[in-house]
């Protein structure tokens, strides 16, 4: 009995582009997808946008459309660039359709009636010129702890300290500048806490990776509290069932996008539903997520679920994280690649073959090093894999009309035998998600059919009238190899091996056919045509230049610039002392992610200042170099020491920019 699946990749947000990072996951779950397809599984692999949200509401309505017409749009692009990368989603929907608010009224009234709904009021800091509630990402101030401005609601990038946003100093709302009240209104909680015992259980029993289990028992330990599910109006979501104004938090329809979008599939093809959530079913259920959402999938989804009857998920599949040049993503180090740039200069499936060669099932990180990338696409499918077609095709058709051999050369046929017999084992590490170890077999037995290619040398063969028949079945071997190499890659690369498939002249290849029965002799095929081309460098310096210039991340971008502070005169304005200083020294602060801390020379005396900048910086960009300090602002302690003035930087909370005098300034010379 084939078995039956459901596959999902997590649902990237609606308010931004696919980017590489996403590209991780989707093409991970792929390939697993193409794996079990080809080997007869049932495979339903769906996806939407998650659509909801406070973001969503606000961008729509800064560019004057509707966050129906903004999600639909950007539905419509991330479809496209999924497609571009040959992700083979049986439906890409969406979590705002009638499927998906049907689930989450349903799901959420049988937590009601199951007695897992609390109701409480809650203090939080209210908007009062645009009336509304304000997400701790929609509120910045001064830091508590250590005074830093122009930090976000929930914790400080400078000092790393977490705090609920009605203890900052100053708030300011960054939607329209107001400063924020304090109001109380009535939220709704789910209590997790009652599902303790289920969870404890449901997480140990092989459902999700070893070291995620292990993180989990962290969370147990310091105990499971209750999730607030509940946003006052305005909102972009779905109205929760008697409860005028108030809506499902983004967080708890994401995943019953799951299963509605499960539920629009099932429509369209006739499938019966109920079988696929019903407690008991036969059925199996993956979702390949990123350890960022490990904890909504391993704690509220399940048991949700569970709560609600329903069946829960079979394993969870969480993978790492993309770093690009061993850093992470970085719009100034133009390392923030989207999916478009991308497919403007290069081939997709060769990041999918580069990501597959480096995949396992671990939670590690994926380093995409562009020097890297370049070298092992080309050496390794151009240089491996399709040269042994291409060395040895041309023969059979000029030679020999175009036919293979009745029967393949005898010294060829061991490493034949080897590439049938090698399918269990590398179906296997398709199966156990080891990506790279397939892909390192696999090179392994390309290695092999070069090796024979250049001990038999075919074109000396061709020289010599009385040694047709062996070129003929050299030949014919080769072609061979490179039918059975094309099968272990097709999950990799569908659409090269399709074009291989044309020129081969085979209907689609699966697992089954790595078998002596399906052997290729006597077999007709087409004359070769290049079928892909070496990456050059060019194309990845254009990729890189490109995402420089591309530093548009619109999340919460335009809001906060538009949030302008309070008018000053000249006379607030002309207490501040700034300084030219030169960057004398620049270490890096172990404990705190984002600080630098700086040796700054002003010319007549230097100062120790700590700066929020390591994310962007590399220190020796900034050893040597002019900035511009603000030089009477008192002393402050730290957590690492004292800070003795403020370096002054442009930022928009992702990326920072330090502002540097023209060339000619020198070290204490004043700003005016
Ligand atoms: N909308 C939620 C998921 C809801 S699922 C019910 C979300 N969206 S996301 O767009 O931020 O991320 C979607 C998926 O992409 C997540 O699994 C996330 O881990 C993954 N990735 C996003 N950036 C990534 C990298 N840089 N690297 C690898 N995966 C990353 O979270
Ligand atoms: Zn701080």
């Amino acid at each position: 009995m084939p078995r039956t699946i459901i596959v999902t990749s997590a649902l990237p947000y609606a308010n931004g582009s696919i980017h590489l990072g996403h590209m991780v996951e989707h093409i991970q779950t792929d390939i697993w997808v193409r794996h079990q397809r080809m080997n007869g599984q049932t495979v339903h692999y769906i996806c939407a946008d998650d659509t909801h949200g406070t973001p969503v509401m606000l961008a729509a309505s800064q560019q004057g459309i509707t966050p129906e017409q903004m999600i639909e749009k950007a539905r419509q692009e991330h479809m496209k660039d999924f497609a571009g990368f040959f992700i083979d989603h049986d439906l890409y929907y969406s979590t705002h359709t009638p499927e998906t608010e049907h689930y989450a009224k349903d799901i959420y009234t049988r937590l009601k009636n199951a007695g897992l709904i609390a109701v409480r009021s809650i203090e939080q800091l209210f908007d009062p010129e645009k009336s509304m509630f304000l997400p701790d990402r929609f509120i910045k101030g001064e830091c508590p702890r250590c005074h830093a401005k122009d930090q976000y609601g929930d914790n400080c990038e400078v000092c790393g300290a977490s705090y609920t946003p009605t203890e900052l100093i100053n708030p300011v709302s960054a939607i329209s500048g107001a400063t924020p009240i304090k109001k109380t209104s009535e939220h709704y909680f789910f209590k997790l806490k009652e599902c303790e015992n289920f969870l404890r259980e449901w997480t140990h029993s092989g459902t999700i990776p070893e070291e995620a289990a292990n993180k989990l028992n962290e969370w147990f330990k310091s105990g499971l509290t209750d999730w607030d599910i509940s946003r006052d109006k305005p909102y972009f979501g779905f109205e929760i069932p008697d409860a005028p104004g108030k809506y499902f938090y983004v967080w708890l329809d994401a995943p019953i996008g799951y299963i509605g979008t499960f539920k629009k599939l099932a429509d369209t093809k006739g499938l019966d539903f109920e079988q696929y959530w019903k407690k008991d079913t036969d059925t199996e259920l993956y979702h390949f997520i990123g350890k960022d959402i490990l904890y909504f999938h391993s704690l509220f989804w399940p048991a949700m679920l569970h709560a609600a009857n329903l069946r829960t998920p079979t394993k969870l599949f969480v993978h790492g994280f993309l770093t690009v040049n061993g850093q992470k993503m970085s719009k100034s180090r133009g390392s923030f690649i989207t999916a478009q740039s991308y497919l403007k200069h290069l081939n997709a499936e060769y990041l999918r073959y580069y990501f597959a060669a480096k995949m396992n099932s671990s939670m590690d990180d994926i380093d995409l090093n562009l020097d890297d990338f370049m070298n092992r696409v080309n050496s390794d499918l151009v240089g491996k894999f399709i040269n042994i077609a291409s060395r040895t095709s041309g023969f059979i058709t000029k030679r020999f009309d175009g036919k293979l051999a009745l029967q393949f050369d005898e010294t060829a046929l061991p490493i034949i035998e080897r590439l049938y017999a090698e399918a269990t084992h590398i179906k296997e590490l398709y199966e156990e998600r080891e990506f790279a170890k397939a892909i390192r077999e696999i090179m392994a037995l390309a290695d092999l059919a070069n090796q024979y290619v250049d001990q038999q040398k075919p074109w000396d063969l061709a020289k010599d009238e009385s040694r047709l028949a062996t070129l003929h079945q050299v030949s014919s071997s080769c072609i061979e190899m490179f039918r059975c190499l094309s099968i272990y890659l097709k999950p990799v690369l569908p659409k090269l091996i399709q074009q291989i498939e044309v020129f081969l002249k085979l209907s689609p290849l699966s697992w089954k056919h790595l078998d002596k029965k399906y052997a290729l002799t006597a077999h007709e095929i087409l004359p070769y045509h290049h079928l892909i081309a070496r990456i050059d460098t060019k194309q990845i310096e254009a990729l890189v230049d490109e995402s420089k210039n591309n530093l548009t991340e619109k999340k919460n971008q335009q809001a906060q610039y538009a949030a302008l502070s309070e008018t000053i005169g000249i006379d607030d304005f002309s207490k501040i002392d700034l300084r030219v200083a030169k960057i004398l020294d620049a270490v890096e602060i172990p404990e705190a992610d984002k600080l630098l801390k700086l040796t700054l020379d002003l010319g007549f005396e230097q100062r120790t200042v700590f700066a929020g900048i390591k994310s962007q910086y590399q220190i020796d960009q900034l050893i040597g170099r002019l900035t511009v300090m603000v030089a009477n602002l008192a002393p402050r302690k730290m957590r690492f020491g004292e800070s003795q003035g403020m370096v002054l930087a442009a930022g928009d909370g992702n990326s920072i920019y330090l502002l540097s005098p023209d060339s000619g300034a020198k070290p204490g010379m004043k700003i005016k």
